[in-house]
C-alpha cells in the first residue's frame, strides 16, 4: 500500500471523526467561512494526489436502479466500475462517464456541475450531499453507493419526486411584497448592513439535501414544511427592510403553528448534511422565537 493511500485513509477518519490537524488543512482563502467546501476541497486535493501516483485506479461505483417500464421489477444496486485516471475529481464526473461509456440507461438529474443548481442532489454513501461537490473517494477498497434522496418517490433511478418540496416552496411566497412605493419613486435601496442579514439564506439552492434527511420531514411530509422551505420563509422574514413591512406569506407559515413550523425537533440532521454549509435549524430556531415572542403568555404555556 503506497503513503497516499495510507494518508488518505488516515485523513478521511481524521476528518470523520472531527480530529483533523487545523495546521496541515490546505489554505484556501475563498473557501473561508464555508467549511463543506473547505472539506470537499481537501478531499479532491488527496483523491488527485492518490490517482496521480498510480497508472490505474479502477473504483467500484453501486448504483441504485429502478425503472418505471418494469414496475414489478424491485429496486436494486448494480455495480459500475470507473478508472480514476480517465475520469473527473467529483462523483457526478463519475456518474457522466458511466452514462456517456457504460450505460446510457441510468437516470439522473444535473445541471451545472458546479453546485449552483442544486438537481444532482443524491445519498452518497449515506451521507445527502449533491454529487458534482462530492469528491470521489479514492480509496478502492470500498465501492461508493449512491441512492436517490431518501424518503421520496422514485421515478427512476436517482431522480426522484419534487412536486411536494416545490409545493411547499411556494407557499411561502418566496418574493419581496412592498407596501410602499420606493422613496426615490425609482427603486427600493439597501444598505449593505442590510444585506448582510441575508448571509446564510440567499445562498440556498434548493437541494432537497436537508428536507429530505429530516426525520420529522420523513413522518410529516405534507404538513410540515421541512427546512429548506422554512429557510427560505426566514430569509424573506430577514427582507422586511426593502419591503417596510413584515412578509405576510411567510408570516403566514409561521402561524400555522406546530405543522407549520414546531415539528422541529432541532435533530439538525438539515444543518450537519447542507452542502452549502446553511445552517436551516438556525433559522427555525429565530422564527419560533420570534413566533413565541408575539403570543400572549397564556397560549405559551399551552404549547
Ligand atoms: S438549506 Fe442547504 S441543503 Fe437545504 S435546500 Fe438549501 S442548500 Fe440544500
Ligand atoms: S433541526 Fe428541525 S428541520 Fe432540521 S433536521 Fe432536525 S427536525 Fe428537521
Ligand atoms: S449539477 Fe448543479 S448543483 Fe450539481
Amino acid at each position: 500500500m503506497s503513503k497516499s493511500w495510507i494518508r488518505h485513509g488516515y485523513n478521511k477518519v481524521a476528518r470523520a471523526v472531527g480530529k483533523a490537524d487545523p495546521k496541515k488543512q490546505q489554505d484556501i482563502p475563498i473557501l473561508k467561512g464555508h467549511p463543506a467546501a473547505q472539506v470537499h476541497a481537501e478531499e479532491a486535493l488527496e483523491t488527485h494526489e492518490t490517482v496521480r501516483s498510480r497508472n490505474k485506479v479502477l473504483k467500484e461505483f453501486k448504483i441504485y436502479r429502478w425503472s418505471p417500464d418494469h414496475p414489478d421489477n424491485k429496486p436494486y444496486l448494480k455495480s459500475y466500475f470507473v478508472n480514476l485516471n480517465n475520469c473527473g475529481p467529483m462523483v457526478l464526473d463519475a456518474l457522466q462517464r458511466i452514462k456517456a461509456e457504460d450505460d446510457s440507461t441510468l437516470s439522473y438529474r444535473r445541471s451545472c456541475r458546479e453546485g449552483i443548481c442544486g438537481s444532482c442532489a443524491m445519498n452518497i454513501d449515506g451521507t445527502n450531499t449533491v454529487a458534482c461537490l462530492r469528491p470521489i473517494d479514492a480509496d478502492t477498497s470500498t465501492a461508493t453507493t449512491i441512492t436517490p434522496l431518501p424518503h421520496m418517490f422514485v421515478i427512476k433511478d436517482l431522480v426522484v419526486d419534487l412536486t411536494n418540496f416545490y409545493l411547499q416552496y411556494k407557499l411561502i411566497e418566496p418574493w419581496l411584497k412592498t407596501k410602499k412605493p420606493p422613496k426615490d419613486g425609482r427603486e427600493y435601496k439597501q444598505s449593505p448592513a442590510d444585506r448582510k442579514k441575508l448571509d446564510g439564506l440567499y445562498e440556498c439552492i434548493l437541494c432537497a439535501c436537508c428536507s429530505t434527511s429530516c426525520p420529522s420531514y420523513w413522518w410529516n411530509p405534507e404538513e410540515f414544511l421541512g427546512p429548506a422551505a422554512l429557510l427560505h420563509a426566514y430569509r424573506w422574514i430577514s427582507d422586511r427592510t426593502l419591503s417596510g413591512s413584515v412578509h405576510r406569506g411567510a408570516i403566514a407559515v409561521i402561524n400555522r403553528g406546530p405543522e407549520g413550523l414546531y415539528r422541529c425537533n432541532i435533530i439538525k440532521n438539515c444543518t450537519a448534511t447542507c452542502p452549502k454549509s446553511l445552517n436551516p435549524a438556525d433559522a427555525i430556531q429565530k422564527m419560533k422565537t420570534k413566533h413565541l415572542f408575539s403570543q400572549p403568555v397564556e397560549v405559551v404555556g399551552s404549547m
